[in-house]
């Protein structure tokens, strides 16, 4: 492993000139941060489920009705907090994820979503992320009554051994029943996920999984390996650093013939794991560059900050009843930081415009990350035809694992510091 720490400290270096990536316990002054934004993006965090999954690395708690309400209360008034400095700029990306929303549904979603159309200027359509056992014929009206038009759900497996395994609660045919009665109700689109590369799992099983999913007439499929994350409990049981080495090969050849199937039905790549039918608008988390994070563990970026607000409920709800921000951990970001930022983000949806770069920045792309590009276009993963960037599947995978070098230690240092102290004095990523 000595390797992949290596490999992480000369391409942090390289990238963003930072020795070291630190948080703090600090709560920016958010006055003025919004001068010269023109457009806002919001994501909100509902944390809460029915069930723990033994490998989840989300933010969450068991669901409760009381404690459900006391947080729509809370985020009301954060909501409040923010609507002072974003005034009436738009918001045009608004993703409601989890934990799982569904389980407030009934217990102050509805009210959360009015506040925010009211106090601000939402101009988008809201994505949410939903639970199949929620996907009743009644939840979905309400769903749709909410204003909610792209629908996310974790379906997870198709054969009821790795539902199993993964504890999830119902069989192959409520999962695929609870999809079909989503996709009859006409929502813009419908995304299901999927994990793959689980313990155990076939090539035949995963080729039965591709062609089934796409029988299932959703708009959209985002199928991710299994992460073990070293503080969920499937991380702990496992020996903690496979999410790097777990057969890299065999993972990749699950996900060529996930593509194949996709892709025999005429879905598109969209992102480095979601495939999405033609026409449909992508199922996506936050897209607009810079947003502001609601709830427990919402994160917000704005431009030269990142903040992530206290992952504990219960001190979350505290402190604004207290009228304080939960703010828990802050980062000032270089230039360089924002660029490398942008560059992973961009190389997650697998194709960008140079000239994207020149306006975020007002530097030339290829001056600061030409000498990266080429040689990776000698090996085929990517083609540069001096406008656009788009990577090959083969660059796609690969560029995706060198990502996951970061992602996955950074992600787990952060959220595993942020679910042990609400207010963590320092977390070095
Ligand atoms: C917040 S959950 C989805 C909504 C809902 N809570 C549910 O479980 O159905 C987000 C998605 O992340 C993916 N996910 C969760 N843990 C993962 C892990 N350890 N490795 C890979 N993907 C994971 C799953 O596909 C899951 O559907
Ligand atoms: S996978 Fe979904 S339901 Fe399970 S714990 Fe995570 S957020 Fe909750």
């Amino acid at each position: 492993m000595w390797l992949e720490g290596f490999l992480r400290d000369r391409f942090r270096r390289a990238l963003t000139k930072e020795k070291v990536i630190a948080l703090q316990n600090r709560i920016p002054v958010l006055d003025g941060r919004f001068r010269g934004i023109d457009q806002v993006g919001l994501y909100l965090h509902i944390p809460f489920c029915r069930q723990i999954c033994p490998y989840c690395p989300y933010n969450k708690e068991l669901y409760s009705s009381e404690v459900a309400e006391r947080y729509t209360k809370a985020v009301i008034k954060e909501v409040d907090i923010y609507s002072e400095s974003i005034g009436s700029k738009p918001i045009t990306s608004f993703y409601i994820g989890g934990g799982t929303p569904t389980t407030m549904l009934y217990s102050g979603l509805d009210k959360i979503l009015d506040h925010i159309c009211k106090v601000l200027n939402v101009e988008c359509d809201i994505h949410m992320e939903s639970h199949p056992n929620d996907l009743s014929l009644g939840n979905l009206d309400t769903i749709i009554s909410m204003g909610v038009q792209h629908l996310s759900t974790g379906v997870e497996a198709l054969q009821d051994k790795h539902l199993k395994t993964l504890n999830r609660p119902y069989s192959v045919e409520e999962a695929k029943a609870a999809v079909a009665r989503a996709v009859g109700k006409g929502f813009k689109c419908v995304n299901v996920d999927i994990m793959f590369a689980l313990p155990g799992q076939t090539y035949g099983e995963i080729e039965q999984t591709g062609r089934a999913l796409m029988e299932m007439g959703v708009d959209q499929v985002a199928a991710y390996p299994l992460f073990r994350f070293p503080y969920t409990r499937m991380g702990a049981t496992g020996n903690g650093n496979n999410h790097i080495s777990f057969d890299i090969f065999k993972r990749k050849k699950m996900l060529s013939i996930l593509e194949a199937a996709f892709y025999d039905a005429g879905f598109e790549r969209t992102s480095v794991w979601a495939f999405t039918r033609p026409g449909v608008p992508k199922y996506c988390s936050v897209t607009v560059p810079l947003y502001v994070g609601l709830g427990a563990s919402g994160g917000s970026y704005l431009r030269d900050i990142f903040y992530l607000n206290t992952f504990n409920v219960a001190e979350y709800i505290r402190a604004l009843e207290n009228g304080r921000m939960p703010i828990a951990l802050s980062l000032d970001l270089s230039v360089n930081m924002q660029m490398a930022g942008w560059l992973y983000w961009r190389i997650y949806e697998t194709r960008f415009e140079k000239s994207d770069f020149k306006a975020r920045f007002g530097k030339d792309f290829d001056s600061i990350y030409g000498k990266y590009i080429k040689p990776l276009a000698l090996l085929g993963w990517l083609q540069d035809d001096g406008q656009q960037v788009a990577l090959s599947n083969e660059g796609t995978y690969w560029l995706h694992m060198l990502e996951d070098l970061f992602s996955i230690q950074y992600v787990g240092r952060l959220w595993g510091t942020s679910q042990q102290e609400p207010w963590p004095e320092k977390v070095v990523l």
